[in-house]
């Protein structure tokens, strides 16, 4: 396969290597959004007839994209709960796949994936890891290490962070993957124009300070919503609650801004969206600006009512994204809005 023709050395090229290095990779293709290189990479590791073993949680996008593969391609996508090691075993044992995809943690259902074990399952298959990094973040996990081939993730939210642009990476562990995904990036017109890649790369330096203080808001958050009694259940992976808060700690430094809070009922999951003031309600998520959507009527949309309810999101789940503001005016803000 010949090497790229088209690059762009001042920025573009210093910004994959940036992101290259961050994750611990051998290389990285910018992309024009996270979407986009989960394009990418279904573009460079499948063909049709492909299989590939999707976490049933996922981004409404990435649901949608499988839809396309699905029916273009013909590829055979199997959805599982990778929480659940022995029906990924038997289903590995089974079946032989192209590639094997998760985030973690999940989006929105915010569960913890296993992602040492999922790679060395993985391997043992035969088929590439690659693993959705956009929650956590390489200052916060770096999927790589833990044994992934491929980790990919949008740029849109925590990276750039401000929500100025929309852009992804998708960053391989071997230079032969690499040259792979730089020959589709360069096939397709994939690559990031040089203005979004100046706009993300504002972002990166600021990106650890910013994500320890979404994390310590998100906490105080968790532990009010945690008690109210209009709250039914708060998924969280920095609470202690959350069943895989140890993995959690494991596999990652910071715990992302995100919480998911199955309220009540529908009507006060909608009032509390309709009534925040610092919340905008916004499908995305990892912004300087607080954000809250209900993910059955915004970002997952695309899912079927059926696949949306096994992964335990209902119309009465809402998504809240915990932005930099003061955290006694998120807290006031939510009590008003819940009263
Ligand atoms: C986990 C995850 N991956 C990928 C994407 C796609 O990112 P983008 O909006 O940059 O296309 C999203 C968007 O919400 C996401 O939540």
């Amino acid at each position: 396969m010949p090497a790229p023709q088209y690059s762009n050395p001042i920025i573009l090229d210093a910004l994959e290597t940036v992101f290259a290095k961050a994750e611990n990779g051998a290389s990285c293709s910018c992309t024009h959004t996270g979407i986009g290189a989960i394009a990418l990479l279904f573009e460079t590791v499948l063909r049709a007839n492909s299989k590939i073993l999707v976490e049933k949680d996922c981004y409404g996008g990435t649901y949608r994209l499988l839809q396309v593969y699905k029916d273009k391609y013909n590829v055979e996508v199997f959805f599982a709960d990778f929480t659940d090691l022995s029906e990924i075993q038997n289903l590995l044992e089974t079946e032989k796949f192209d590639l094997v995809l998760c985030e973690s943690p999940t989006n929105p259902g915010m569960k913890i994936i296993d992602l040492r074990e999922l790679a060395r399952l993985a391997k043992n298959n035969g088929s590439k890891f690659a693993v959705d990094n956009s929650l956590a973040t390489f200052a916060s996990q770096k999927p790589l290490d833990l044994g992934a081939d491929f980790s990919v993730f949008s740029a849109t939210k925590y990276i750039s962070g401000h929500g100025s642009t929309v852009a992804g990476a998708l960053v391989s562990k071997s230079e032969e993957d690499g040259e792979k995904v730089a020959y589709f990036a360069n096939a397709e017109g994939r690559s990031q124009n040089p203005f979004d890649v100046f706009l993300i790369s504002l972002g990166i330096p600021t990106l650890p300070l910013r994500l320890k203080h979404h994390e310590q808001s998100a906490i105080q958050i968790a532990d009010y919503l945690e008690k109210h009694p209009k709250v039914n259940k708060l998924v969280y992976p920095g609470s202690k609650n959350h069943p895989q808060h140890e993995l959690a700690k494991s596999q990652m430094k910071i715990f992302p801004g995100v919480l998911t809070v199955h309220m009540q009922n529908v009507e006060t999951a909608e009032k509390l969206v309709a009534t925040t003031h610092w919340f905008g309600e916004k499908a995305s998520f990892g912004t300087a600006d607080s954000r809250i959507e209900i993910p059955a009527k915004i970002s997952h949309a695309s899912f079927s009512k059926e696949d949306l309810q096994a992964i335990g999101i209902f119309p009465s789940t809402v998504r809240l994204s915990i932005g930099l503001e003061h955290i006694d005016d998120l807290l006031e803000d939510l009590e008003n809005a819940l009263k």
